[in-house]
């Protein structure tokens, strides 16, 4: 595995590449991080994972500077994990001159997380497409977990005909189904310990509404909710969408994602789980 910090070297390295899948992280790599390379190498033959930590996509009194940054840990985890490439490029390779062209994404930018976090997907599709034109991959691979980026950057990719085949990785949990955060470094142990109930929560959702028993969705929902703030959790947002676009769903809607962003202290967790209605009330 080689490492790379400049585009010069990455396109040295990456001459006469055959099939490149392309990883991008901002670092702090955990199990989840690494089941998205392994699942970039059975797509490609060459595996790039870029580790940048993008100040455009954090906004005033976010966690920019705080963001965990553990370079050597990192690559030592992805040369194990089949990772042929780790691009690390420094703050000023990546944005020599004031990036002023911005990815504008469309409405659903400003909704969910965009609501509670402006900009933020205006920073991410940014980088993400410039990650694109600095590695020229075939394949790229985004978790689900950050389902609302993983919408918005295929339909970028699909709006802007980018010649890349994306491809979802499943969210990868710790054993009692907290989904795997950098950010769950923040985590007091107690704040670790109620952690999961945001998963039992949307599990709890999801089945109720497989199972048909819900005519108003809302309700649950809203009870859900109610039950996290009184064990302390401020919950930014708890709702079931259309799986299409995270659109309003719509009766006969089917494929249905819950997607939930709530805060314990000070750290603010991010989860989602996808729900088939085999009942249509
Ligand atoms: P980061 O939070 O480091 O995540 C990198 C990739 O790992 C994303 O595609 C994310 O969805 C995926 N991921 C995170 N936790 C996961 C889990 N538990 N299971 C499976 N996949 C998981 O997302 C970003 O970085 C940035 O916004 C980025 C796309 C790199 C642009 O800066």
């Amino acid at each position: 595995m080689e490492i790379v910090h400049t585009l010069r070297d990455l396109r040295l390295r990456l001459a006469g590449e055959g099939l490149v899948g392309l990883v991008p992280t901002m670092g702090s790599l955990h199990d989840g991080h690494l089941a998205l390379v392994k699942e970039a190498s059975d797509h490609a033959s060459c595996v790039v994972t870029s580790i940048f930590v993008n100040r455009l996509q954090f906004g005033p009194g976010e966690d920019f500077d705080r963001y965990p940054r553990d370079l050597e840990a990192d690559t030592k985890r992805l040369a194990s994990a089949g990772c042929q490439v780790v691009f690390a490029p420094t703050e000023s390779e990546m944005y020599p001159i004031p990036q002023r062209y911005h990815v504008e994404p469309p409405p659903l930018q400003n909704d969910l997380e965009g609501a509670v976090r402006p900009g933020h997907f205006r920073g991410v599709c940014t980088v993400v497409l410039k990650l694109f034109h600095m590695v020229q991959p075939q394949v790229a691979i985004f978790g689900k977990k950050d389902y609302q980026q993983w919408t918005l950057l295929k339909e970028m990719v699909e709006s802007l005909a980018l010649p890349i085949r994306m491809i979802p990785g499943e969210t990868i949990r710790a054993e009692d189904g907290l989904a795997l955060s950098s950010r769950n470094a923040y985590l007091s142990s107690d704040e670790r310990a109620e952690a999961p109930q945001l998963y039992l929560t949307l599990k709890r959702i999801s089945s109720a509404i497989h199972a048909g028993n819900v005519s108003d969705h809302k309700l649950i929902i809203e009870q859900e909710a109610q039950a996290l703030g009184q064990r302390g959790w401020h919950v930014d947002y708890l709702t079931l969408r259309s799986q299409h676009a995270l659109s309003e769903p719509q009766a006969a809607e089917r494929e249905l994602v819950i997607l939930a962003a709530a805060r314990l202290g000070s750290t603010r967790l991010l989860d989602n789980l996808e729900c088939f209605r085999s009942a249509v009330p």
